[in-house]
């Protein structure tokens, strides 16, 4: 076979007169049959063009090199030469040709499904379930191999920096035991035990941990979870963490190491200088954004005017703000009046639109979104126009109108006013064309560290506590002693137990999270007190845990970021299959190995498992 001397990436003018070796597939032909052949060889680094001449070639030559097509796998030898035809400025070779003089066709494809080729058939690529199937032939477009280039760089740059910082990567095990990290999990059936499983780690939480008592001072791992939880744009079941952990540290010198990662990380990769990283209260973005994950790079704040509508004579501001009053301003049974200003909304939301954003806030439990315009002589019109005339200039000062603005309301409460004009902030801006598209050539990067995360939060179904991290996250500092003290009956008090967690939120996605872990024994009994988990359930569910913590545990904080999450980012796309070489559909599956599939009856017998699945027909 004739190997390769260059990729088709590499040749430029200074190789005018050489003879090289080229190893590829055929991206594209023109001239067959006229005696002057062009293919466009491709491989990973690029595309070169070849000619076969017939002037020069055997005819035996010329008559296979006539017959390629698309994706056929060859080998060529050739002399390099200036691009008769003129340069190619799309090309990085595009000033040099290659003149054949020995070939060989190592490899003829069969009819494809599709064309590896980024602009695809018609300007459209090939449908999503098609490409998965025959991931191997969609990876072989150029867009999909920088991702895997890019993908790569990301773990390169994060070894280096991790390693330069005094961490060891260390592998934990993947058929693991359940994990508290919240979600449905993988089980898998144990043959020598009969009737025991595995789970597969939802995170590698409870062993870095573990990891810190065993003296490894500083861990970090690029691992891979599960979590049998449905896909998202996002989100997928099983996905990569970058995670870590640190001993004797406090939260500041987690989120320092953090952003030094982060400063790195977008500096090899895409050349930006990440400013320092504002911290923002878990209270505050959910106040002025409605979202624990907030989306900074565009205004449409949320206000609160609950103040100025319990002047006005709106029947339901009325009976929203008669809930709860007596409470504290972030309690759950409290009821508020919230709005967001659209500035121009007057023009920009069609009636469509805002009737839209009625159905919008419903689907998060809201009774519905008034809409108000402040037309160009500055007057309400529209809605509620003539209820809010009397706290007219009161409304002006709190949302800064201007003539052209829409005002969008609602009022119930707090979680579901703060959670449904949150989710509303997120769609106008999409409607109104304000969301920046995201993308590596220098951003715009909104980074923004959320911390002060209420430790605890209520299960809707059940109405029970839940961790809002995990149950080994530590309340903050300044937090210990009120929460150890606290009465378990006490919501009030609960509720305003803020922990040592802390998010890294980029253009409104979370990258990572993290927390400071609790090592004090009378703390993670109280939490598990009032997670509902008894002495015993505790002990049986994380006894390893326990124990290693009650042998000399150095106290310990750490991180994970979703590389997949990075990834997208740097790649600019929302689609997190997309990065990731062999991805799963929405419903769980691979394409390409129909992964999940069936076992057979003597594997089930082997693990001791009987299926009760009945298939309808
Ligand atoms: P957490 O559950 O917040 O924390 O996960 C950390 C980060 O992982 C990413 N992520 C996901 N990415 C893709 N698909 C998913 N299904 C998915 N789930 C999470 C997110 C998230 O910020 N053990 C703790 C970390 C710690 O406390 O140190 C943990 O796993 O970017």
């Amino acid at each position: 076979m004739l190997r390769r001397t260059h990729t088709c990436g590499e040749l430029r003018e200074s190789h005018v007169g050489q003879t090289v070796r080229l190893n590829g597939w055929v991206n594209a032909y023109r001239g067959h049959g006229t005696g002057l052949t062009f293919i466009d060889m491709r491989d990973r680094f690029g595309l070169t063009q070849v000619v076969f001449d017939g002037a020069d070639l055997a005819k035996e030559i010329m008559e296979v090199a006539d017959h390629l097509r698309s994706e056929d796998v060859i080998a060529v030898q050739g002399t390099v030469r200036i691009r008769v035809g003129g340069p190619n400025p799309k090309l990085d070779t595009g000033k040099i040709e290659i003149v054949v003089t020995k070939f060989e066709l190592l490899n003829k494809t069969d009819p494809l499904p599709f064309i590896p080729d980024d602009t695809g058939t018609g300007g459209k690529l090939a449908n999503e379930d098609i490409r998965g199937k025959y991931r191997y032939i969609d990876l072989r477009r150029p867009t999909m191999q920088k991702i895997l280039g890019i993908r790569h760089k990301v773990y390169q740059s994060t070894r280096r920096y991790f390693d330069e910082n005094g961490f060891l990567e260390i592998e934990t095990p993947i058929l693991y035991k359940s994990t508290p990290e919240g979600a449905r999990e993988f089980l898998v059936p144990s043959r020598n035990v009969p009737g025991s499983w595995y789970a597969l780690p939802q995170s590698p939480q409870l062993f870095k941990q573990i990891l810190m008592v065993a003296g490894c001072d500083r861990y970090m791992q690029i691992c891979r979870c599960f979590r049998d939880e449905d896909p998202r744009a996002d989100r997928q079941a099983e996905f990569t963490q970058i995670d870590l952990e640190m001993a004797f540290v406090r939260r500041e010198h987690v989120m320092d190491m953090m952003e030094g990662f982060v400063r790195r990380l977008w500096k090899d990769i895409t050349g930006y200088d990440v400013p320092p990283i504002q911290k923002m209260p878990y209270r505050e973005a959910m106040e002025r954004f409605g979202i624990d994950r907030p989306d900074t790079r565009y205004g449409l704040e949320i206000t609160d005017i609950s103040e100025i509508a319990a002047k006005t004579d709106v029947a339901f501001f009325k009976d929203v703000l008669a809930k709860g009053q007596d409470r504290p301003k972030f309690n759950s049974g409290r009821g508020v009046v919230k709005a967001i200003r659209v500035p121009g909304g007057a023009e920009k939301l069609t009636r469509k639109l805002t009737d839209g954003y009625n159905e919008f806030v419903r689907g998060f439990g809201a009774g519905g979104c008034a809409v108000t315009k402040v037309n160009a002589a500055g007057a309400f019109e529209t809605g509620i126009a003539k209820f809010l005339e009397p706290v007219k200039a009161e409304l002006f000062a709190a949302l800064g109108l201007q003539p052209g603005d829409t005002i969008l309301f609602v009022s119930d409460l707090y979680p579901i006013a703060t959670k449904s004009l949150g989710e509303l902030r997120q769609k106008v801006a999409r409607d109104i064309g304000i969301v920046p598209k995201p993308g590596s050539e220098g951003g715009p990067w909104n980074f923004l560290i959320v911390v002060d995360f209420p430790m605890f939060e209520k299960d809707k179904e059940s109405g029970r506590w839940i961790a809002m991290h995990h149950p080994f996250t530590a309340p903050r500092d300044d937090q210990a002693k009120a929460f150890v003290d606290a009465d378990v009956n006490d919501d009030v008090t609960i509720e305003s137990i803020v922990s040592a967690g802390y998010d890294i939120v980029l253009n409104g996605q979370e990258i990572a999270g993290g927390s400071v872990r609790i090592h004090d024994r009378a703390v993670q009994s109280k939490v598990f007190q009032l997670l509902g988990l008894t002495p015993e359930q505790a002990k049986e569910k994380f006894s390893f845990l326990l124990e290693a913590l009650s042998y000399g545990a150095p106290p310990h904080a750490g991180i994970a970021f979703g590389l997949d999450r990075l990834v997208m980012n740097f790649v600019g796309t929302s689609n997190i299959r997309d990065v990731i070489a062999f991805p799963k559909t929405q419903t769980g599956q691979d394409l390409m190995t129909s992964a999940p599939s069936k076992a057979t009856e003597d594997q089930l017998k082997d693990v001791h498992v009987k299926s009760t699945f009945v298939p309808q027909n």
